[in-house]
């Protein structure tokens, strides 16, 4: 049987991605992922205010004089102080390299176009085998509309393309008002994959300290509904990759996640709960599906249950929802 799959223009030996994570910064986590069956691997984003930060830095320690008062501009990080940002993503991405056979993947996460793009060409240079570019960020300001935000990610997309060989996926928030839209447009605009979708962290609110407090919840498999939908509505729509991230925690939502088109699933949350075997019996529930249900290999059950495909397309849309709504009797 055989569990290859392309994802950006790369073979995958199989569809089950270490998501975008701290396991990266643990050599030994990630020898153990890739012992347990995971096909390629996704660093944490390196943030464009890290990059900018690093940049002002070395800026800073070649301008200024040795003699001057150090004191008077310590609000600058020394740059001898944080060489575990960009540089020292550098250095862990060449280190993983060097450790792994599968594919690793960088990420970077910037709002606006801007000079930090340039630094991806040097994840390409230290070994990537692709580029996440991660588009979280939180809109507060009402004077930037969604286009212009969208036209932001696209301009970002095609500077980042333009600079680098390796293949470019984007990692999106589901929160488009038109997700199909901005999918084609970024697939038109070079984008050899998407990633759906991020997770907004959501702070709480505690009531007797009267504080907003950060909370950092792992998914559950009820998370998988929203990108199932639109992995089945985009998967005809595209021609590149689709990766599923947010709540696969099982075969079966590993198994759902292809039948609705992707290419790759990521993991993280489930991995943080239960450790790397959790790959494996993701990886035997698959086999033995595939086996259940006749699949020799994973293109004929790609995409099986998408909007262009599945025997009954309108369950994926609007008439279905006014059918849900109408079912439920008092
Ligand atoms: C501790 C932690 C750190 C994360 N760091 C990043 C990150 O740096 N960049 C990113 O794009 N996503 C990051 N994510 C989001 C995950 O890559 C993933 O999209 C999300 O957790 C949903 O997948 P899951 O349901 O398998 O957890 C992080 C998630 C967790 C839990």
């Amino acid at each position: 049987m055989n569990l290859q799959t392309p994802y950006l223009g790369l073979t995958l030996r199989n569809p089950v991605v270490v998501g975008a994570s701290p396991f990266c910064d643990d050599i030994d986590a990630a020898m153990r992922l890739e012992e347990a069956g995971a096909a390629a691997l996704v660093m944490h984003s390196l943030f464009e205010e890290q990059i900018d930060l690093e940049e002002a830095a070395l800026h800073h320690h070649l301008e200024t004089p040795a003699e001057s008062n150090y004191e008077a501009t310590s609000y600058f990080p020394r740059y001898d102080e944080y060489n575990l940002t960009p540089s020292g993503y550098l250095r862990t991405l060449e280190r993983l390299k060097s450790s792994l056979t599968i594919p690793v993947i960088a990420s970077i996460n910037g709002r606006r176009p801007g000079g930090w793009v340039d630094y991806a060409r040097r994840l390409e240079s230290a070994g990537a085998d692709a580029l996440e570019l991660n588009t979280y960020q939180l809109a507060t300001d009402p004077a930037f509309s969604g286009e212009d935000i969208e036209g932001d990610i696209v301009e970002i997309l095609r500077n980042v393309t333009a600079s680098v060989r390796i293949p470019v996926s984007v990692k999106l928030s589901p929160f488009h008002a038109s997700l199909s839209h901005f999918a084609k447009l970024l697939d038109e605009n070079g984008a050899a994959g998407l990633v759906l979708f991020n997770r907004f962290y959501q702070p709480d609110f505690d009531i007797d300290e009267m504080e907003v407090v950060p909370r950092l919840k792992l998914s559950f498999s009820s998370e998988l509904l929203l990108r199932l939908r639109w992995l089945s509505i985009l998967s005809p729509k595209l021609n590149g990759s689709l990766a599923c991230s947010g709540g696969v925690h099982t075969p079966e939502d590993l198994i759902k996640s292809i039948l609705g088109g992707a290419h790759a699933v990521q993991l993280v949350s489930v991995l943080l709960e239960t450790g790397p075997r959790a790959i494996s019996v993701m990886l035997e529930g698959l086999r033995d599906w595939m086996k259940e249900h006749g699949h020799e290999d994973l293109s004929t059950m790609r995409g099986a249950l998408n909007l262009k495909r599945c025997p009954n397309p309108a369950a994926h849309e609007r008439a279905n929802y006014i059918k849900i709504l109408q079912s439920w009797k008092i």
